[in-house]
């Protein structure tokens, strides 16, 4: 079992938001479940962690590497809070920003289909300072082949930041350095993440219906 800092801990026994409380397109109101983590609560936290990655960072220019797609959302709200402290901090910290595509099917393990966009990293050899921005974590296969993708770039430094970490019997106990929240053994869709390719045009991270995954199904 992990131990874990409690204050991000969502435990399973642990309710989530009744979905008729919160704003849902209407196209997904028939295949919600719940609402586990409203989007205020998403934003709050992104801001404590852009707050607690500048006081960890040096004054080295760093690369924000979004790993697409499921990470896009939180990567645009992170980097959002980084440059309004980079704006108003006495430290400032240059930032550029690139991306990795991975691919899934029906919430897989994608840890098999990892491609770079572009220039594949290339442009990136002499810059030292990644900071990896994924979705969310759940064996860490995805995580550690990613890994050992930038680590042939030889950087000084790596970070991990996920907006969540699965508790799961199959995870290895990969703990990213930065995690947004730790969720129980369930499949979570909106904020980017998917299903199917649906639901990332979700504000809150939510829980599916059974019938919702069949629906979807492809
Ligand atoms: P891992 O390789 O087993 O850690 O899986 C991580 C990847 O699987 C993430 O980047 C997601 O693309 C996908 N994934 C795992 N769990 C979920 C989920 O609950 N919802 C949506 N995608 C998920
Ligand atoms: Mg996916």
């Amino acid at each position: 079992m992990l131990t874990w800092n409690p204050n991000l801990l969502i435990r399973d026994e642990e309710s989530s938001y009744n979905k008729n409380l919160f704003c849902i397109p209407k196209h997904y109101e028939e295949d919600l479940e719940r609402v586990f983590i409203p989007h205020g609560l998403i934003l709050d936290r992104t801001e404590r962690l852009a707050r607690d990655i500048m006081q960890d960072m040096g004054s080295h220019p760093i690369v924000a590497l979004c790993v697409l797609k499921g990470g896009y959302k939180f990567f645009a709200d992170l980097l959002d809070q980084i440059k309004a402290l980079n704006q108003n901090g006495d430290k400032s910290v240059p930032v550029t920003v690139d991306f990795v595509r991975i691919k899934s099917y029906c919430n897989e393990s994608p840890a098999e289909k990892i491609s770079f966009i572009g220039e594949e990293l290339s442009t990136l050899s002499g810059k030292y300072f990644f900071y990896h921005f994924q979705d969310i974590i759940e064996t860490g296969r995805t995580m550690k082949a990613l890994l050992s993708k930038i680590k042939d770039k030889k950087p000084r430094m790596v970070k991990v930041v996920s907006v969540l970490v699965k508790r799961t019997c199959q995870s290895p106990g990969y703990r990213p350095d930065y995690t947004g929240f730790e969720i129980p053994d369930q499949s979570v869709v909106g904020y980017a993440l998917d299903y199917n390719e649906y639901f990332r045009d979700l504000n809150h991270i939510c829980i599916l219906k059974d019938n919702a995954e069949e629906k979807y199904r492809m």
